[in-house]
C-alpha cells in the first residue's frame, strides 16, 4: 500500500504507462489496492440495501420509521385523549374527520406494522381480502371491523388480536383507519370478496342493509 508513484527500480524515475496522446504521457499510478476494494465493498453493499430498503416490504422504508416514531409520541399523548369508546360515532368521526388526522396515523402505523403483510401496503388485499371494495366478508356495520380485528375471523385465518395492542385506543384508530380505506384506490386491488354493504355511518340503521349485486 503506498500514496507515492511508482518508480521505476533501475533509474528511480516514476513510471509511465506506454501509451502517448499528442505526446502527452501519463504516470502509471493507480489507486491503491485497499481503496478500490473499499469502492467495491460500497457497491455491493448498495445492492443489498436496495434489495432491504427499496423493494416494498412493509415496515422497513424510512418513511415507515418515521411514522413509527411518530406513533409512538402520539401514544405518549393518548392522556389528551383519554379512553375512546369503540362505538360508530367515534369510529366514523376518526376515520373521517381531518382535525383527527393525527391520530389515524396512529391506526395507519399499527396497521403497516401488524397488518399490511397480509391486506397489503395500501388494503388492496393478498393474503387477506381487499379492504378499499364495498365488498365485505364479516363486516355489516363500521363497528363490525373492530370485532373482526379484536375476535379474528375464519378460524384464525384473520389472527384474533385481541388485547395485544399495548393500549385500547389502537384498537378503535386502527379500526377507523381500515374504515377510511374504504373507496381508495390501491395499486394492485384483489377481487371483491362477500356481500356488498352500505356506506360507514354513526346511527343504528333501522333495517338490515341487503346485500345488492356488484355493479359492471
Ligand atoms: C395472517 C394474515 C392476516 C393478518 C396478519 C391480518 N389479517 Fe385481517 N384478514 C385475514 C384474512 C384471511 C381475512 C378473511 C377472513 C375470512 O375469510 O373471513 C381477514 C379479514 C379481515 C377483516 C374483515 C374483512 C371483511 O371482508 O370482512 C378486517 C377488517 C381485517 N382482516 C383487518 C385486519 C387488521 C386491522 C389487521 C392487523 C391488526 C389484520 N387484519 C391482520 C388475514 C390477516
Amino acid at each position: 500500500m503506498s500514496y507515492a508513484i511508482d518508480k521505476d527500480l533501475d533509474n528511480n524515475e516514476p513510471k509511465l504507462t506506454d501509451h502517448s496522446y499528442d505526446g502527452i504521457q501519463e504516470y502509471d499510478n493507480p489507486m491503491p489496492g485497499w481503496w478500490v476494494w473499499l469502492f467495491v465493498a460500497t457497491v455491493l453493499y448498495s445492492g443489498v440495501y436496495w434489495l432491504y430498503f427499496e423493494t416494498g416490504v412493509a415496515d422497513r422504508s424510512i418513511f415507515d420509521d418515521y411514522r413509527k416514531h411518530q406513533d409512538q409520541v402520539m401514544q405518549a399523548k393518548f392522556g389528551e385523549l383519554g379512553d375512546l369508546s369503540l362505538d360508530a360515532a367515534t369510529l366514523v368521526r376518526y376515520s373521517s374527520d381531518p382535525k383527527e388526522a393525527k391520530w389515524l396515523a396512529v391506526g395507519q402505523s399499527n396497521y403497516v406494522t401488524n397488518c399490511a403483510s397480509c391486506h397489503g401496503i395500501d388494503g388492496g388485499g393478498g393474503i387477506g381480502p381487499n379492504l378499499t371494495d364495498d365488498h365485505w366478508k364479516s363486516v355489516r356495520r363500521i363497528e363490525d371491523i373492530a370485532s373482526v380485528i379484536k375476535n379474528g375471523a375464519n378460524n384464525g385465518a384473520m389472527p384474533a388480536w385481541g388485547t395485544r395492542f399495548n393500549h385500547p385506543n389502537i384498537l378503535v384508530l386502527t379500526s377507523a383507519y381500515i374504515a377510511s380505506l374504504r373507496g381508495s384506490t390501491p395499486s394492485n386491488p384483489k377481487a371483491p370478496e362477500g356481500n356488498v354493504i352500505g356506506p360507514w355511518t354513526a346511527a343504528e340503521p333501522a333495517a338490515p342493509v341487503a346485500p345488492t349485486q356488484p355493479a359492471n
